[in-house]
């Protein structure tokens, strides 16, 4: 149960509360100030021209409001929303049935961009660009190639792995947005406004003790709320009290700086296992089970961010922090590099 309640992708049935969690304006969008103010610019702007807005793109971790921002951008500029991802486009006549539909202005979202099959891939490069599909029509001598124009549109693509989108479709992106992971102020923010929402009765204190939890993300920050909200129903008189998020978090056995089983495996293996010593990815996700790139995109950006691993030539290492933080004594070679001391990564 555990698993489920941590993992950092949407659940099925996550993703029905979530379609009512999610924030439908700029205005209710919580933190991320910097992009906010500059999806602000680029939306105004093209609003103020009468034209589709630039096409865009959302890289960063799972559950930090790429799908969520995608919506707002067609709320924003009044427009229809149409939503595919990159492995549901098998063949390129997919992707052009979806475009040959679009209307004058609409988002088309693409999810998992980086996952789109090449030969779709190359029928995206001149719809983004000059807002039209070759077809080739007929087969052998007999062959020839039609243009259709497409009405203007605007395509959001969203990724958890910028590394994998190729150079051209990236240069067909006239914004890049990379999200960050939130801090506590903004979890806490994101976690009043779920409440709110869902009338979960939220006491101050029981939101900054969700906030410190929740992995740096809102998804997660959502999904301990209704965690600690059953908790309060079942253990207390329904009020999330400070008290009350603390001791229900405990028995979930959510750790106090947000790590998930997946986290606290990758420290052991580093810390425990392998005594300190730099260890290369595949071994680390062997260790703990997952894919090479799940533990690089998933799980290692927090660990990074919150100061428990470090990258170094010779492969992933823990710092100081991640012993004490498991309670392990680190090796007394000073095989684990602290902080500030180890910068080659
Ligand atoms: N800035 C925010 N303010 C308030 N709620 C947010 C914010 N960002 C995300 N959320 C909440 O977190 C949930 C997950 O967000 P979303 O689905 O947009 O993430 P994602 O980046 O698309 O994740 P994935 O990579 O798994 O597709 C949403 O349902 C929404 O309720
Ligand atoms: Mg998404």
């Amino acid at each position: 149960m555990r698993e489920e309640l941590l993992r950092a992708g949407a659940s099925p049935a996550e993703e029905a509360e979530e379609t009512t969690l999610r924030p439908r304006r700029l205005a209710e969008f919580v933190g991320q100030p910097a992009l906010r103010e500059h999806l602000e610019i680029v939306l105004g702007a093209a609003r103020q021209r009468g034209q589709a807005a630039d096409h865009l793109l959302f890289a960063g971790p799972p559950g930090l409001g790429k799908t969520t921002l995608a919506g707002i951008v067609a709320a924003e500029m009044g427009v229809g929303f149409r939503i595919t991802s990159g492995p549901a486009l098998e063949r390129s006549g997919d992707l052009a049935a979806i475009l040959t539909n679009l209307d004058e202005g609409d988002v088309l979202f693409i999810d998992e961009i980086h996952r789109l099959h090449r030969i779709v891939e190359e029928v995206l490069y001149p719809a983004m660009e000059d807002f039209c599909l070759d077809i080739v029509i007929g087969k052998g001598p007999s062959a020839r190639s039609i243009r259709l124009d497409l009405p203007r549109f605007t395509l959001v693509g969203a990724t958890t792995r910028t590394g994998l989108i190729t150079g051209p479709l990236r240069d067909r992106f006239g914004f890049v947005a990379r999200l960050d992971y939130y801090d506590t102020a903004d979890l806490e923010a994101v976690v009043l406004r779920a409440a709110r929402i869902l009338g979960v009765e939220l006491e101050p204190e029981g939101a900054a003790e969700i906030g410190v939890r929740s992995r740096g993300t809102p998804r997660i920050a959502n999904r301990l709320l209704r965690l600690v909200r059953d908790f309060a129903e079942v253990r207390a008189d329904g009020v999330v009290t400070g008290v009350v998020a603390r001791e229900a978090l405990r028995l979930f056995e959510v750790d106090e700086r947000g790590l998930d089983k997946v986290d606290r495996g990758i420290l052991t293996a580093l810390c425990r296992t392998f005594g300190g010593a730099p260890v290369g990815l595949s071994t680390l996700a062997v260790s703990v089970g997952e894919e090479p790139e799940t533990v690089e995109d998933v799980y290692e950006p927090y660990l990074l961010k919150e100061g428990f691993l470090q990258r170094t030539p010779r492969g992933r290492v823990a710092t100081a922090a991640a012993f004490a933080h498991l309670g392990v004594a680190p090796p007394a070679d000073g095989a684990a590099p602290d902080t500030a001391s180890l910068f080659d990564g």
